[in-house]
């Protein structure tokens, strides 16, 4: 147990608590980018799905949708979308997940029922969370099967592009994608250490002193981790980013989302 803390940290004491199965798939998390030349088990993807439509969802509207895609072509046409991202060709099963207003617009569309909502950006937000919490779900559920997973946000830099090669309808579009895969034991990925607790977690009131302070031991443990690792970066943990939220030019195309949105019917009213 303290070697799970001691790798989610660089640095820590462990709490009194013994972990448990379920507890152990989360602190063991690392993103993975380099996978085994192997087909999923059967029934793997039907398995990932029930676990994500196990996740909760904002009043049972289950406003998201998933494609799956498994044809190298269609993989290699994503992954240069995405900023030709080498782990989406790599990964025999690649997740497009998506928010999904469609169905609840043709399901009011077949009773003559208003949805003016869904041109709300509240509606937006529920699909986003909606969407999101079903793939967290399907991470986890395959990192229990032993499989590695890493998002691809990478997804959003072409969302016209993206809804064109999936067919989508509008009022639907690409959150991220979520390459999937047998690890390649030849390139294992570490786990990545986290902030301490102190920095994310206040008690009762947002405590504002937190705000840096706790941030220089981790500065402290990601050089550490860069150097260990061999990671180039762009200076420190701080940095490095800061230099990624710099402004639109390091956005690779995100920084007209809003407008991409609005092209594929979803409002932001
Ligand atoms: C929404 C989202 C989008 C991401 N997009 C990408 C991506 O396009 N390419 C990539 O290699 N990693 C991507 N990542 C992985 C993050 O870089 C990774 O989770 C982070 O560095 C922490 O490392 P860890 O997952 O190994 O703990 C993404 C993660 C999230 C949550």
């Amino acid at each position: 147990m303290n070697t799970l803390f001691q790798a989610r940290y660089g640095a820590a004491t462990a709490p009194g608590y013994t972990l448990n199965p379920t507890l152990e798939t989360l602190l063991e998390h690392r993103s993975v980018r380099s996978y085994q030349d192997k087909a999923l088990a059967p029934n793997t993807l039907e398995l990932l799905i029930a676990a994500a439509q196990s996740a909760s969802t904002s009043s049972n509207l289950q406003s998201w949708s998933v494609v799956a895609i498994e044809d190298p072509e269609r993989k290699d046409r994503l992954a240069r979308m995405a900023g030709n991202q080498e782990h989406i060709r790599a990964c025999p099963l690649f997740l497009v997940w998506l928010v999904d207003l469609a169905r609840l617009d043709a399901l009011g569309d077949r009773r003559g029922l208003a949805r003016d909502s869904l041109d709300y950006l509240e509606l937006l937000m529920v699909g986003v969370i909606d969407a999101t919490l079903a793939a967290q779900n399907a991470a986890i559920a395959a990192e229990s099967m032993n499989l590695g997973i890493v998002y691809i946000g990478g997804m959003r830099n072409q969302p016209e592009a993206v809804a064109a090669e999936l067919g989508l309808p509008p009022r639907t579009f690409g959150l991220f994608g979520m390459c999937i895969g047998h690890p390649n034991p030849e390139r294992p990925a570490a786990v990545k250490p986290r902030l301490p607790q102190q920095a994310v977690l206040h008690r009762e009131q947002y405590n504002a002193k937190q705000i840096t302070a706790p941030a220089d031991d981790y500065i402290t443990t990601m050089s550490n981790f860069y150097k260990s690792q061999g990671m180039k970066t762009h200076g420190d943990w701080d940095q490095h980013s800061l230099h990624r939220v710099r402004g639109p030019e390091a956005m690779a195309g995100r920084d007209r989302l809003a407008e991409a949105l609005k092209k594929l019917g979803l409002a932001l009213r």
